[in-house]
């Protein structure tokens, strides 16, 4: 059996996925701990570029958490973020990279249980697929 623990990187909305975690978290919810999270103003900030270059500084998975549709205090935002990561993952899949390593869900602050189920869901996942082949491609 192996060992292998993913390392997911995790943006994260200020106003609704974050606020989920810290839900998640201070009503001591269970869910792995392989979520690396970093804060943002919006999902609509992430730049694809960032999402590539933490897969290729050695994260097995990322994902995009965002306002559900509808909800985004910058009113459209979370649109531009999933156009975004469609394009992204269009691109990858192209190129023939595991574009099912990043995923982007819409995560409301009262949504603690969801953060924590998805947390647990994509551990399990990234976990089976194993660690990621394009951490250290770019030193390659
Ligand atoms: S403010 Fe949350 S996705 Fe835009």
């Amino acid at each position: 059996m192996s060992d292998f623990e993913p390392k997911i990187v995790g943006f994260f909305c200020n106003w609704c996925t974050a606020t989920a975690a810290d839900l998640a978290g201070t009503t001591r919810m269970q869910y792995p701990p392989n979520i690396r999270p970093i804060r943002v103003m919006c999902s609509g900030t992430v730049d694809p570029v960032y999402v590539i270059r933490a897969l290729l500084n050695g994260a097995d998975a990322v994902i995009v958490g965002g306002c559900r549709p509808g909800d985004c205090h910058y009113v459209s935002g979370n649109m531009k973020a999933r156009r975004r990561m469609a394009i992204l993952k269009t691109i990858m899949k192209s190129l023939g990279l595991a574009e099912d390593r990043v995923w982007l869900r819409w995560i409301s602050a009262a949504e603690g249980p969801k953060f924590a189920k998805i947390a647990r869901e994509m551990t399990e996942e990234i976990r089976k697929k194993g660690p990621s082949e394009m951490a250290g491609a770019w030193e390659a």
